[in-house]
């Protein structure tokens, strides 16, 4: 995240100014400004970013949705977003927020929020693609509702895992599995991406129920964005110097980071409850056999521990 180069100067500053100069920055720092760190991309004017940047709005009409992109690219990191989803019948749109790099072999970090009708549950959505290949769905439905406030969903990506975290709690994991052939998203930054569209062939219990335009438009609320992580620029790592600023250097250690077994029951307790579908699962989806990174003994030993 830009950090704003503080003027406070090398005289004497008093030690509790100080403190309070850099309490200040972090607060800052968190609140964001969503304008430096995303340009509207489509909707003509259905998207908007409100209140001094402390605000996203997205909307969709029978005409068209709308999206927005992070103007950084990122390869790494811990990136939080808070999210209020399109409230009442809101069956048949889909707010998807995710993370891609580009081309036909490209990795994907996916959270998509399928609406439902007035009380029923949203799904929430997830996917990895790593060179091109996704087909590593997980769903869930959530815990609280999603459109009463807003809550914070968040991608920790190191080179090791990708976790996926609502409000804190992970809910998912993908390992790195290269070690048994599996390729996972290391090498090419990612931009976050973020738009609000009709969907209702599909997403409403598979098709079934579809969108109602006399509740248009409908409207998703995006703040609180943080992003500690590693930007990409013109093929080089913020977090490949040394010398770049400790904000972006892993000070968090997020670039290492694991569950730990606090961490690892809550994901249970989130999967034994809320999960709805997932694909590692589902024998009948691959009569070949469950994909390499379902089936390697190391990551079941480690998900039984759990
Ligand atoms: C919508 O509600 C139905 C009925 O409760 C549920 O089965 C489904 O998972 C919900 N979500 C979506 C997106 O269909
Ligand atoms: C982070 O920065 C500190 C101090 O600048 C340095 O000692 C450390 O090696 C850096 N860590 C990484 C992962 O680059
Ligand atoms: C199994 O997991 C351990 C710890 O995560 C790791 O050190 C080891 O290399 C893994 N073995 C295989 C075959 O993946």
């Amino acid at each position: 995240m830009a950090s704003s180069s503080s003027s406070v100067s090398s005289t004497s500053v008093s030690p509790m100014l100080l403190v309070s100069v850099l309490a200040t920055i972090s607060v800052v720092a968190f609140a964001g400004n969503l304008n430096q760190d995303f340009d509207i991309t489509w909707g003509d004017g259905r998207a908007k970013i409100l209140n001094n940047g402390d605000l996203l709005t997205l909307s969709l009409d029978k005409s068209s949705g709308s999206g927005f992109q992070s103007k950084n690219e990122y390869l790494f990191g811990k990136i939080d977003m808070q999210l209020k989803l399109v409230s009442g019948n809101s069956a048949g749109t889909v707010t998807a927020y995710y993370l891609s790099s580009q081309g036909t072999t490209h990795d994907e970090i996916d959270f998509e929020f399928l609406g439902n009708l007035t009380g029923d549950p949203y799904i929430l959505h997830t996917n990895v693609f790593s060179q091109g290949k996704g087909n590593r769905e997980q769903q869930f439905h959530l815990w609280f509702d999603p459109t009463a406030d807003f809550h914070t969903y968040s991608i920790l990506w190191n080179p090791q895992r990708i976790i996926f975290s609502v409000d804190g709690t992970p809910i998912r994991e993908f390992k790195n599995s290269e070690a048994i052939g599996v390729p996972f998203p290391k090498n090419q930054p990612m931009r976050i991406y973020s738009s609000l569209w009709n969907a209702d062939d599909w997403a409403t219990r598979g098709g079934l129920i579809k969108t109602d335009w006399a509740n248009a438009p409908f409207t998703a609320s995006y703040q609180k964005f943080n992003a500690d992580a590693c930007t990409w620029s013109s093929g080089t790592s913020s977090c490949s110097s040394q010398t770049t600023s400790s904000t972006s250097n892993n000070s968090a250690g997020w670039l290492s980071q694991e569950l730990d077994s606090t961490s690892q029951d809550k994901m249970k307790w989130a999967q034994d409850n809320y999960m709805i579908y997932n694909y590692c699962t589902d024998a009948k989806r691959f009569p070949q056999g469950l994909p390499a990174e379902c089936t390697n003994t190391n990551i079941s030993y480690n998900a039984m521990k759990l």
